[in-house]
């Protein structure tokens, strides 16, 4: 990757979509603030300075359907860093990396994908990472429940060195993306539990068991098995 820098910038996503639209590839925008961050749901996202606020742009070449599992890349990548830096995170489905706190999660990462595609196929993907590193979470919306790097470790947090590690493993796991699944598996939070997933069909309840190839989540309710693959996720216990 190459690695394109900035102090504050309104988006890494929308750059990263600007320059996917100029041709690019391969590039890695990366910023200390982000004065305009997007969320899932066009929701805002918060990034004051000391984050980590990146997103990656790449040309992978597979069907559409298999995107999905980018975003899950992104989530392992992340969970392995911050356990390598001394943070116990798990994932819930799809792609909230959180720290449990007793019964509560906090979250600390968020993940945002974009994407064009050509007759079915990717023409292009952004990877939008939002690593709450050395921030305090008080300076972040409350309904987010956020955590940070900084706070889970009592000591700030070598930014660079973290940014290394989860685009080494990020790019690992998007060429190899057989993988994903499995060491999603090793650091999920969902399985085993009970949820509540919001589909744009409705509600679906029940208990998450596995997932599937290339993230759709696989939940047995009270009316037989139902094989998920976009909602918002709530564990109920
Ligand atoms: C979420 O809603 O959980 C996803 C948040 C994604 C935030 C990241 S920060 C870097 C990149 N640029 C953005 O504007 N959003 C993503």
């Amino acid at each position: 990757f190459s690695v394109e820098y900035h102090d504050s910038i309104p988006s890494t996503n929308a750059r990263a979509r600007d320059l996917a639209a100029e041709g690019e590839s391969d590039t890695v925008v990366l910023a200390d603030e982000q004065t305009g961050g997007r969320g899932r749901l066009d929701r805002d996202w918060h990034s004051p300075s000391g984050g980590i606020w990146l997103s990656v742009l790449f040309r992978p070449d597979v069907p559409m359907a298999h995107a999905p599992v980018f975003t899950l890349a992104a989530a392992v990548a992340v969970t392995r860093a911050a356990r390598e830096a001394g943070v116990e995170a798990g994932i819930k489905w799809p792609n909230d990396v959180l720290v449990r706190h007793g019964d509560e999660e906090r979250k600390l990462v968020g993940i945002l994908t974009e994407m064009e595609g050509e007759a079915d196929r990717v023409s292009w993907v952004v990877v939008g990472i939002g690593v709450n590193a050395n921030v305090d979470p008080a300076d972040l919306p409350d309904e987010a429940n956020p955590t940070s790097l900084s706070t889970e470790r009592g000591e700030p947090l070598d930014r660079r060195l973290f940014t290394q590690r989860l685009l080494e493993e990020f790019d690992a796991l998007r060429q190899d993306t057989g993988r994903v699944v499995e060491a999603w598996r090793e650091y999920a939070t969902t399985l085993g539990k009970r949820v509540r997933v919001e589909t744009p069909g409705g509600p679906i309840e029940g208990e998450a068991v596995d997932i599937q190839f290339p993230g759709a989540l696989v939940i047995e309710t009270a009316s037989g098995t139902e094989v998920v693959s976009a909602g918002d996720c709530e564990h109920l216990r």
